[in-house]
């Protein structure tokens, strides 16, 4: 459990990956360009931590980093299905110009807690990068805040997909590629 051999197929392999994510870093490098210093972008831990490091390190302005995280609680061990922040951003976004980076977004329930969360603190603008979108699965429509912008690495089919950060149970993150987990490592 936890390796390549539970891997069905890959989906976007480690070169695909990389040639995206500077397609993604020059055109948030352009679109910002003249936009009051620094950036702030945050990434959703933990499954953005391999997007995250790779797009900044190809955005040529000046940005700063942190994290947040949400989760979702509920009462006894049964998820609410409602995500709320559970460990909040360093930085003070008042004013700033904020891209959000998350791995996924599946049912939009994250990102429409985390952008409403931002716009409270005061941001600017949120615009969201997200590595891989699954739009049919859609349930939440979030809204971005201010001139804020949507950007999307892959449209993803409506598989699981680990890998690039993307976990099950929190192991096959540190693989390279994405790649579909077997239905039958899925207990
Ligand atoms: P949402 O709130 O339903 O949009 O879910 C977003 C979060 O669910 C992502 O940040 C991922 O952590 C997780 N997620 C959704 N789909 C997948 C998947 O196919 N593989 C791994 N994680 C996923």
């Amino acid at each position: 459990m936890g390796s390549e051999a539970d891997i069905e197929r890959v989906l976007w392999t480690e070169e695909e990956i990389s040639g995206r994510v500077a397609e993604l870093a020059s055109q948030i490098s352009d679109d910002f360009k003249g936009f009051p210093a620094p950036i702030v972008v945050v990434g959703v831990a933990t499954g953005a931590f391999l997007f995250l490091a790779d797009i900044v390190r190809k955005i040529t302005l000046p940005v700063a980093v942190d994290f947040i995280r949400a989760e979702s609680y509920g009462s006894g061990t049964e998820s609410s299905g409602v995500p709320r922040v559970s460990c909040d951003l360093k930085i003070d976004i008042s004013g700033k110009h904020v891209i959000l980076v998350e791995d996924i977004v599946d049912t939009g329930n994250t990102l429409s807690c985390l952008i409403s969360h931002l716009q409270r603190k005061g941001a600017s603008s949120v615009s969201v990068c997200t590595f891989l979108d699954k739009p049919a699965r859609r349930q939440v429509q979030f809204k971005l805040v201010g001139e804020g912008k949507f950007y999307w690495g892959f449209e993803c089919p409506e598989y699981f997909v680990v890998g690039y950060g993307m976990d099950y149970a929190e192991l096959y993150r540190n693989l390279p590629y994405v790649g579909v987990l077997r239905p039958e490592m899925r207990k």
